[in-house]
């Protein structure tokens, strides 16, 4: 009798899962719900009103009535205040749902606005509704301490390739602040186009702003999503935000506690700008317009000291729109070909005493280091400008691998981890890509992007502080539309803020994936788009490593998946390494049954070709196992690593 009674209250007391993502760093629930109801008062210090505006706002359609927000009052269901403990730093929070309803805790606005955030992840998912309901709706009794591991928590949008619309920017930064990502960085101008106004170069947008509509056929170019107000000339394709809109935008942004960090490519990216400007190019003769295809191109601008006071003048403005104190000034994919080739270049190099064009490079970034330090701004750029000197007070994000924010925190400079291997999510999210929209190459399944340490292993303790975090890119060669935006940030994002935010030993993968289930019907009810995880999304339970390459047959034992009749579709998919590798002789065996051999020979890396082998299983035996076996080597070098998943794709043909 007292076992099952026992047994009745442990049923009773045992939670939901908390779908609360990014993972606090500690949370208890206790039994007992707490009813917020329509109407109710929230009291918050005076600093903390506008993160209590801001939250009331987002629940009233589900409450059917606002809130009242004030700095006293009797009764209230949420007290919000910012005495709470100051080792949580100041975006840290404490939540305490109780019988007398939520408090919050925090030093500062940004950890009370996160104190509701995850108020609102641990109201029903409905409560995400933008359809107008009157009820109330129950939260249950917890204790949460939390506090992100680290301060630069970022997104990166590609604007320039494909022109995303002011309404998509700022649905998109606020799913980045319900996630408790606290930085967007926002490319702005490319080859491709140039997206933001300066008022005193108007050609800049007027002319940079806009590229030949291409071909639409073309598979590489489709541009067949289009906006009202996007396309003001049918023959060009294109945009910009004025600077109304960007203020409009910053500001929206300031109220989620999200900062902007604008991105002004230089001095390589930069055809759209030389288009507009040509006396800003190494050869202002040629003539040159905005790309209009994707690629690194080699026009980069001359280093003419009115150039770089153009570009410090556009800096200038920058500064102005954007309260950021980091400015990103690219730096990456810079081809020499130019300044070897201008004798103008050449001679500016010898002036100013400098060995190579890497050096040049190098002096280049440092002009608006200084400009930038002495606006109180601070410079910061991808991996290439480490190349010929770093300067004085610059940061790096490390793209290219996590090497480039090695060598600058051991050298006493910031940086951000950026690496294509996990976080560019401009990359195939499934090994499969005949059932994903086109994208640039590469696979970045959500694990892999989960699993991502910013903190890297070969790091010395004293310099982990200069590792300020992590971020998500996404390019948009291949995406030309929000929707499809939207496809390729969720939930790989959702992985990004659980690296960004959560204790290093509370990542869990199965967890986190539970804990998803709860957070996608979130994002449906936002109308926000996403992959849903299916088995591709975990890792494959085989594969290859550089050590098991070496032996150059490798062989696996796939009788659990091959264990029916039918078509198998073999996929050899690339995760890391520096280079692919190649397959051939790829052969599904069972001893006694058949002998199936792939007739084609294929490559995983970057860019894979036949990596996907197709075979048809008439009949089983019995006991047998069935191996999947292969040739393989390293193309150029033996350090890449991938899986290999095996999906019964139909019915065997006779
Ligand atoms: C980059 O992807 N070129 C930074």
């Amino acid at each position: 009798m007292i076992s099952s009674l026992a047994l009745l209250a442990a049923v009773a007391v045992q939670p939901a899962p908390l779908a609360l993502i990014p993972a606090p760093r500690s949370v208890q629930v206790q039994a007992g719900t707490y009813t917020l109801k329509p109407g109710a008062l929230i009291i918050a210090d005076a600093a903390a009103l506008p993160a209590a505006s801001h939250v009331a706002r987002d629940l009233e359609p589900a409450f059917g009535t606002r809130f009242q927000v004030a700095t006293k009052g009797r009764n209230p269901a949420i007290r919000i205040s910012l005495n709470g403990n100051a080792s949580l730093g100041p975006e840290g929070y404490s939540l305490t749902i109780g019988k007398s309803g939520v408090e919050i805790k925090a030093k500062s606005p940004a950890g009370a606005f996160y104190g509701l955030q995850t108020v609102r992840q641990l109201l029903p998912v409905e409560v995400f509704s933008t359809v107008k309901q009157t009820r109330d709706w129950t939260l249950p009794y917890v204790q949460i301490t939390d506090s992100p591991r680290f301060g630069w928590r970022g997104s990166m949008m590609d604007s320039c390739r494909h022109f995303m619309p002011k309404e998509f920017v700022k649905k998109y930064i606020d799913q980045l602040s319900q996630l408790k990502i606290n930085t967007f960085h926002w490319h702005l101008t490319d080859d491709q186009g140039w997206r933001i106004e300066i008022k005193r170069y108007p050609k800049l947008t007027s002319v940079g702003a806009w590229r030949r509509n291409i071909d639409e056929q073309k598979a590489d170019q489709p541009h067949k999503y289009r906006y009202q107000g996007m396309f003001s000339r049918p023959d060009m394709y294109g945009g910009y935000y004025t600077q109304e809109e960007i203020r409009e935008i910053v500001a929206y942004a300031a109220d989620r506690h999200v900062t902007i960090v604008p991105e002004i490519e230089m001095p390589g990216h930069a055809s759209a700008a030389i288009a507009a400007y040509p006396e800003l190019g190494n050869f202002p003769d040629k003539q040159r317009e905005v790309v209009a295809s994707w690629g690194v191109m080699s026009g980069v601008f001359n280093v003419e000291d009115s150039t770089v006071k153009f570009l410090q003048n556009v800096l200038d403005e920058v500064v102005e729109l954007f309260p950021s104190r980091f400015i990103h000034i690219g730096g990456d994919e810079a081809p020499k070909i130019e300044w070897e080739q201008s004798p103008r270049a050449q001679e500016l190099m010898k002036q100013r005493g400098l060995k190579d064009e890497h050096e040049l490079q190098s002096w280049f970034i440092r002009q608006m280091d200084r400009h930038l330090t002495s606006k109180g701004r601070k410079l910061i750029g991808w991996s290439e400008i480490l190349e010929g000197g770093l300067a004085e007070n610059a940061a790096v994000m490390s793209w290219l691998g996590t090497s480039g924010g090695i060598q600058a925190a051991r050298t006493g400079h910031d940086a951000v981890m950026a690496p294509t291997s996990h976080t560019y999510l401009d990359y195939y999210q499934s090994a499969d890509r005949s059932r994903e929209p086109q994208a640039i190459g590469g696979h970045v399944p959500l694990y892999l992007t989960y699993r991502f340490e910013p903190i890297p292993a070969e790091l010395e303790p004293q310099f982990h502080h200069h590792i300020l975090g992590v971020q998500g890119q996404i390019w948009t060669e291949y995406i030309q539309h929000p929707k499809q935006f939207e496809y390729m940030a969720f939930p790989r994002m959702c992985a990004i803020a659980e690296v960004g935010w959560s204790p290093k030993s509370a990542r869990d993968f199965k967890s986190f994936m539970a804990r998803l289930d709860g957070h996608l019907p979130r994002l449906e009810r936002q109308d926000v788009m996403f992959r849903r995880p299916d088995a591709s999304q975990w890792p494959a339970e085989i594969g290859w490593t550089p050590e098991t390459l070496a032996a150059g047959t490798l062989r696996w034992d796939v009788s659990k998946w091959v264990n029916q009749p039918g078509q198998y579709r073999v996929t050899f998919a690339y995760t890391h390494g520096s280079h692919g590798a190649e397959m051939s002789q790829v052969r599904l065996t069972q001893a006694g049954s058949f002998q199936l051999t792939s007739p084609l020979s294929g490559f995983a890396g970057h860019a894979s070709t036949n990596h996907t082998h197709t075979f048809n299983v008439k009949s089983l035996g019995a006991g047998e196992p069935v191996w999947l076996s292969a040739q393989m080597v390293g193309r150029g070098g033996g350090d890449s690593a991938g899986e290999i998943r095996i999906e019964r794709v139909g019915n065997a043909v006779p």
